[in-house]
Formats: C-alpha cells, structure tokens, sequence
C-alpha cells in the first residue's frame, strides 16, 4: 500500500565546477578586436569569460568538475555506474571525452559516452541519465558540461568572439526511492528543429566541403527564436507537472545571453532574486553553463534542500530544452 507513496526519481546529490585559470575581461577583448565593454555588456551583460590554457582540455575540466561533485556527493570513483559529457568541444572525435574522464577519476565499474546537443547538452544529458536511472540500469550517473569553445571562435568576427567562454560543471544524479513530494528531477522536455541548423554552427567536420574549425552564429536570428522557444519548454515542463510558475524557486537558465535570460524570466513573472546569472562572469560555455550556475546557486546556499529549480538551455541544432528539479 505505501508503494503508492514512492517513486523511484533521479535525485542530485552534488554539484562540481571548473573554471580555468585565465580571466578576459570585455577590456582584454578590445585589445584584440575592434569593440568596447559598453557594447558586450549592453548587448549581452557579460563583463569577462575565463579561457583554457594549454593544459585546460575539455576532459581535464569536466574531470575537475566530476571529481568536486562525487566528493560532495561523498561517492567513492569506483562505485560510479556511468558518465554523461555533454559537450560540443571534445578534445579528439574518439575516444569519447567521458572514458578519458573516466580514467582520470578512476571509475573503474562506470561505462561513459560523450552527447552532442550545443548549448542544451547538459538538459539532454539530463534528461538520459533520468531514464537510465529509473529504469534500473544504473545506481548513479555523472552528468557533466565540459567546453572549450575559445578553441573555435573566430577572432574576425567580432559579433560572436566576444560572446563565449570555457568552464566546466558537473551534477551527480542518484536513484532514490522517494515520496511524491520529495527530491528528484520531475520532468525533463526535449525539442530540436534542424531545419535551423545553418543559423549557428562549427564549420568542421568529416563533411569535405567544410573549412576547418570556427564557430558560425546568425545571433539575430538565434535571438529571434530563443525567448520564445523556451518560454514553450518552460510552460511544457509547468504544465505536466500542475505547477505555476510562482511555485519555481530557482530559474537556472542556459547563460548565453542577459538578455535572453530576461526575457524568458519576465515572462514567467519571475523576480530578478529568483533568477541565476552567471553571465557577467562566464560568458557563454555552452553546455558547462547550467552546471556552473547551479553549483554557485548551491555553494551561495540559494540552492538547497526542498527548492524548486527549473532548468533552460537553446543552443545550435536548434535544440532546446527543460528539466524540473526538486532538490
Ligand atoms: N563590438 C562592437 N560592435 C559590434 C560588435 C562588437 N563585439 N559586434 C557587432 N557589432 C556591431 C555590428 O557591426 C553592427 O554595426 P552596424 O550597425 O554599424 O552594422 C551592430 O553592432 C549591430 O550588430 P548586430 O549583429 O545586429 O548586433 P545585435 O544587436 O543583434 O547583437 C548579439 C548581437 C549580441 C550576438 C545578439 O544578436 C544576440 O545576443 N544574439 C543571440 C545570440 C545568443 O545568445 N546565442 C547563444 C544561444 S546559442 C548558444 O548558446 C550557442
């Protein structure tokens, strides 16, 4: 009878963060190309982004990250059943950043693969780890944003090289049996259009009509279909789940852009307290964005136990995506 009561969720246990050593600020940047710190920060409300140096691989960082939140999550390496890596920069094309990581943490028994989903990685990546956890294939899952993407930008195109920065974040989801009430991610919401494929994109790949190696972004069209996009996640993951959006503790949105974020956090009617910005400090890293702002939500004590967090992210593809978390 009381099974009725419980229900086996994806439960956060710990938060992980990497941020490399070098700062940039808007000051640094117009140094290099032809801008100011007015117009980054009118524009986007970034003020500076940490770029990677030599050492500071994608499979480094997320290692980084990964080690953190098993120590939080007080998790021995080799008790970990898999590893997730979100990311859109990995160091070779295989073996999968997620074994080099797996390696470096010394997760024996863990099984890892790297997934591809730009800027909404980590939602996604969340998202399998929910439905590899409740259905019973593993006890525990590192999901990790890890990215590089100061390794592709385009230092003549100054629209897009000011906009981005490297970092990495890590979550580690535990099943748990618990009451309907309790801890866990709720639901998590996919979306992808590939017909907007050509709006933002890294021009290199195996395709033998591509020129290696930079990041391609129409930021007016991808700003055209951002706010609204995810505000459609958002009210999905609202509406499965009986909820308004004055029940959402947290939002902790994909940081690509201030204003992006306030828009969608003005159309939930959210105060400016019940939003995480992480922007003015990281810039955009794609998929390590949500993990980052979420472990400062959390080292900061906004994020604690019993909290409402609802998770956004758009990125190339175009794919997007929502998450409810209860922590
Ligand atoms: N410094 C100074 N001036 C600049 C810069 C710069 N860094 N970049 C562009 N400009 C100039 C342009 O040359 C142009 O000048 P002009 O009017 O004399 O021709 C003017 O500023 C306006 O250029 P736009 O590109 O039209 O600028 P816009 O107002 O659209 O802002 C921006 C550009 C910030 C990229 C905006 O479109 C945006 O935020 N888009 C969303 C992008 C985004 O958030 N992407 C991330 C989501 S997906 C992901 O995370 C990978």
């Amino acid at each position: 009878m009381a099974d009725q009561f419980f229900i086996t969720r994806a439960v956060l246990t710990g938060t992980g963060a990497y941020l490399p050593e070098q700062i940039l600020t808007n000051e640094d940047m117009a140094k290099r190309v032809d801008t100011s710190d007015e117009w980054i920060v009118e524009r986007t409300g970034i003020k500076q982004r940490h770029f990677a140096g030599p050492h500071e691989t994608t499979a480094f960082m997320g290692a980084q990250a990964g080690r953190q939140a098993l120590e939080k999550a007080g998790l021995a390496p080799e008790s970990l059943g898999a590893i997730i890596v979100a990311t859109s920069t990995p160091d070779q094309m295989f073996p999968a950043t997620a074994v080099r990581i797996q390696a470096a943490l010394g997760a024996n028994n863990a099984f890892g693969f790297d997934l591809s989903a730009a800027c909404s990685g980590f939602v996604y990546g969340l998202s399998v780890a929910d439905a590899m956890l409740r259905a019973g294939q593993v006890k525990n899952v590192l999901v990790i944003g890890s990215e590089v993407f100061s390794r592709l930008l385009n230092f003549e195109d100054r629209a897009t090289c000011v906009l981005f920065g490297d970092g990495a974040g890590a979550v580690l989801l535990e099943a748990r049996e618990v009451e309907k009430s309790g801890p866990g991610l709720l639901s998590t919401h996919l979306y992808a259009d590939g017909a907007l494929g050509d709006i933002l994109y890294v021009d290199c790949g195996t395709d033998d009509n591509r020129t290696p190696g930079h990041l391609v972004m129409h930021g007016r069209e991808v700003f055209r279909h951002a706010v609204n996009l995810l505000a459609g996640a958002v009210n999905d993951a609202l509406a499965e789940n009986n909820l308004t959006a004055a029940a959402i503790d947290l939002l902790v949105p994909h940081q690509a852009n201030k204003r992006i974020i306030d828009g969608v956090g003005k159309k939930l009617g959210l105060p400016a307290e019940r939003v995480v910005i992480t922007v003015q400090k990281h810039a955009n890293t794609s998929a390590a964005s949500i993990p980052l702002a979420l472990a400062e939500a959390v080292q900061d004590g906004r994020a604690v136990p019993g909290k409402l967090l609802l998770l956004e992210a758009l990125g190339g593809g175009l794919t997007w995506g929502s998450a409810l978390l209860r922590l």
